[in-house]
């Protein structure tokens, strides 16, 4: 008998507030910066995204994907005993998102008269855009080992929040928006149903090719607190990793493009998916494809896909999906996980 971490429930959140290429436009336009609907589309794919409200924050979108995640694998937040939350964009410097998810999720219970759930372990993983390919990596080694049961894995990120709305290359880009997946331990012969392989990377030289490269000390903010990108090199880099990645977690697994039934990358770019579908000889109708809807979420991106396809019956039991993220660091991974 093999020990596998299934994914037994998604769930997803975007905040309200919606805008489509037209109102990035007529935002720039204030400040006197020209972008079009057409250079958007042609270039990215990305035809709306999601910005959040002041007064909201990475962990209350969390909470809703985490909640719609709980319900739909039937589980209560006292059966959770790992929550691991992938951002860029936490909420405070400390203490991590997922503590603070946490004490939501359980605050919730406790009204519903349900049990606290306190206890469990919580911590933020922060691979940029690769975060949840990270974050499920971790949760299936600790399953694997039996130090964890049941597992909430969540990409959360308010990147609005870190965008320079006078650099017209970088701000139509990102949007807000989280995912999460619910983990069980089981144990079965045969490949799955469960996270089958799980391949991730990273190399620190690429850091200045995107970065939010400022901080917080002495009580003030140093350097630059927003989102800086050679938009050319990450796309460059972006594709070959991807494509070594895939096939690095597809040889785990003992399988090959041919068993994928649905790729489920990063949104960051419709060219960077459709140059890694290519690389890998998958038809894009196997490709799960939402950054023209919420542009690009980060480490909430996979999820918010993976939530998406399943909502939409693309995603159907027994299915074999090939997951892959990369983004700043530079970062890269990717999961092979059958429904
Ligand atoms: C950012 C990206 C869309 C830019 O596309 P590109 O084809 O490389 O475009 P360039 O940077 O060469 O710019 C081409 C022109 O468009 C202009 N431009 C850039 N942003 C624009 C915008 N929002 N609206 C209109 N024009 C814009 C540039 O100023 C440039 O004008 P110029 O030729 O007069 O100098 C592309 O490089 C990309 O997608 N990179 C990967 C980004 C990514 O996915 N990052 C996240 C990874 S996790």
């Amino acid at each position: 008998m093999t020990r596998y971490a299934k994914i037994i429930g998604t769930g997803s959140a975007l905040p309200a507030k919606a805008l489509s290429n037209g109102d990035m436009v007529a935002l720039l336009a204030t400040k006197g910066i020209e972008t079009s609907d057409e250079w958007i589309v042609e270039r990215t794919g990305i035809r709306n995204r999601h910005f959040i409200e002041d007064g909201q924050y990475a962990s209350d979108l969390a909470f809703a994907a985490c909640e719609s995640a709980l319900g739909a694998a039937a589980c209560k937040i006292a059966d959770i005993d790992l929550i691991i939350v992938a951002t860029s964009t936490p909420d405070m410097v400390f203490p991590s998102t997922a503590t603070i998810l946490q004490r939501k999720l359980s605050e919730a219970a406790v009204a519903r008269g349900e049990p606290s759930g306190a206890g469990s372990a919580a911590f933020d993983v922060q691979a940029v855009c690769s975060g949840f390919i990270y974050g499920l990596t971790v949760a299936d080694a600790m399953i694997k080992v039996g130090s964890a049961r049941r597992a909430l894995v969540v990409g959360a990120e308010v990147f609005s929040r870190i965008l320079d709305f006078n650099d017209r290359t970088t701000c139509v880009l990102f949007g807000d928006g989280a995912g999460a997946v619910v983990l069980e331990a089981c144990e079965h012969e045969g490949q799955g149903p469960g996270i089958l392989s799980t391949d991730i990377h990273a190399d620190g030289k690429y850091t200045p090719i995107l970065c939010v490269p400022g901080w917080v000390a002495g009580g003030q903010v140093t350097g630059d607190p927003t989102l800086k990108m050679d938009g050319q090199a990450v796309f460059k880099l972006a594709v070959g990793v991807l494509e070594d990645a895939a096939k690095t977690a597809l040889a785990r697994a003992g399988m090959s493009t041919q068993d994928i039934d649905w790729l489920i990358p990063h949104q960051a770019n419709i060219r960077i998916m459709q140059g890694t579908a290519r690389k890998l000889k998958l038809p894009l109708s196997k490709v799960v494809v939402t950054v023209d809807q919420h542009g690009n979420t980060s480490a909430a991106s996979i999820p918010l896909a993976l939530d998406h396809a399943v909502k939409q019956g693309q995603v159907q039991p027994g299915q074999t999906l090939l997951l892959e993220g990369v983004g700043g660091g530079f970062t890269w991974g990717a999961v092979v996980v059958r429904m």
